[in-house]
């Protein structure tokens, strides 16, 4: 029997350690962080998709049609994780052509879902602008919440679904659309600025959004001297390196970029001969000054293409690097990465389970739409 759908022996074999180890082996993660990940149920999460898969029928159509999308991401993917994801792969693509919906994925989803079912995959800016130009009739975001409703107000004749409503972000939760009030009372007359880690309630208050690929073009096209920039920290400490316009800003940050630090970073380089290290603006100050280029991830995916460095570090969330990997099979990366948990909800078997029942459908009132869809098309208008 081919190696691929050999299932009974990987049955047999399937010891809690061996699935851990397959599962924290594609994270990149030293087993020091084993506990950690075990803590947050990622590796539990792994296992119901195992156990899920065992119940699903494998046939000879369902090799055929995914053997092509395994041959591509095959040195990333090891074969005993392929055998569970190729029946959802074939399943989800099915069932995407019969329902005509778009799957749309940030650069951040695992390697089965980035190269195996999205259509479009891409950063918060492109997945915002690719939801209001799609003919499909259901968005499946594999992303976060905010993204999710980001496609809503984008699109909201369209059946947006979220795989899993508790994918949510630490930017988002830092702040409500109460404290953006506040702030506006504050500081009566300076515009706000949201950066789309939002909810749709902030989105409302805010006068345009912006990514982190467009921040400092969004900031300066207001043509005023000072704005609110929320709620990300370090990204205004960014924008404010790089424009005269004076930002207020909040204590919000990225829980999975704050915890890099630029002695970890000038380390890498010093065991890295010529290595280039490229950041997501939402790292500390520190790490960008440390770093050779600054991006949003599909600033730092067009930095690997176009440069084609022998050897990178992407100063992100993990999958980044497989990712990219995949598609940059020349260049090496070294792979300090975090993961982002909430970014981690969105697999497979929600994925089929979601578009499969239509569940999980994002919903807003009209009048939060009215009002905060106003934010975001202009953002979009601006481009990057
Ligand atoms: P991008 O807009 O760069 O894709 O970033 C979104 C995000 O959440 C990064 O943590
Ligand atoms: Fe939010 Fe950070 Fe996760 Fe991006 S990586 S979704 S900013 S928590």
């Amino acid at each position: 029997m081919d190696k691929l759908y050999s299932f009974g022996a990987a049955r047999e074999n399937r010891t809690l350690m061996g699935k851990a180890h397959t599962a924290l082996n594609r994270a990149c993660l030293p087993i020091s962080a084993w506990p950690l990940l075990m803590r947050q149920n990622k590796v539990m999460t792994f296992l119901f998709q195992v156990d899920k898969f065992f119940i699903m029928d494998v046939s000879a159509d369902i090799k055929k049609v995914t053997d092509p999308i395994y041959r591509k991401i095959s040195k990333t993917v090891p074969e005993i994780e392929w055998a569970i994801h190729a029946p959802y792969i074939y399943k989800i693509n099915k069932l995407k052509k019969e329902k005509n919906a778009v799957i749309l994925a940030h650069n951040y989803q695992t390697p089965e879902i980035y190269h195996g079912i999205s259509d479009f995959s891409a950063d918060s800016l492109a997945l915002a602008v690719e939801a209001s130009k799609t003919k499909a009739d259901i968005i499946v975001m594999c992303g976060v919440h905010f993204m999710a409703e980001t496609a809503k107000l984008m699109s909201p004749e369209k059946k947006v679904l979220l795989p899993d409503m508790n994918a949510g972000c630490s930017l988002s939760s830092s702040i409500t659309g109460n404290d953006v009030r506040n702030l506006k009372k504050k500081y009566p007359g300076v515009p706000v600025v949201s950066y789309v880690n939002t909810s749709a309630e902030v989105k409302a208050e805010t006068d345009v959004c912006c990514t982190s690929a467009n921040a400092v073009k969004i900031v300066e096209s207001l043509g005023v001297k000072k704005v609110i920039f929320l709620p990300d920290d370090f990204l205004a400490k960014y924008v404010a390196s790089q424009t005269d316009v004076e930002i207020i800003s909040w204590k919000g940050t990225c829980e999975v970029h704050e915890q890099f630090n630029d002695e970890e970073i000038n380390e890498i380089r010093k065991n890295n001969p010529g290595i280039k290290i490229i950041a997501h603006p939402e790292c500390p100050p520190d790490v960008i000054k440390a770093s050779d280029f600054a991006g949003s991830t599909s600033g730092m995916i067009k930095y690997v293409k176009d440069n084609q460095p022998e050897k990178v570090m992407m100063v992100t969330e993990c999958s980044m690097s497989d990712n990219v990997q995949i598609d940059n099979p020349k260049v090496e990366f070294i792979r300090p990465c975090n993961l982002c948990p909430h970014m981690k909800r969105i697999t497979l078997p929600k994925i089929l389970e979601c578009l499969e029942n239509e569940t999980n459908e994002i919903l807003m009132s009209d009048e939060v739409i009215e009002k905060a869809k106003k934010s975001v098309k202009r953002m979009a208008e601006i481009g990057r």
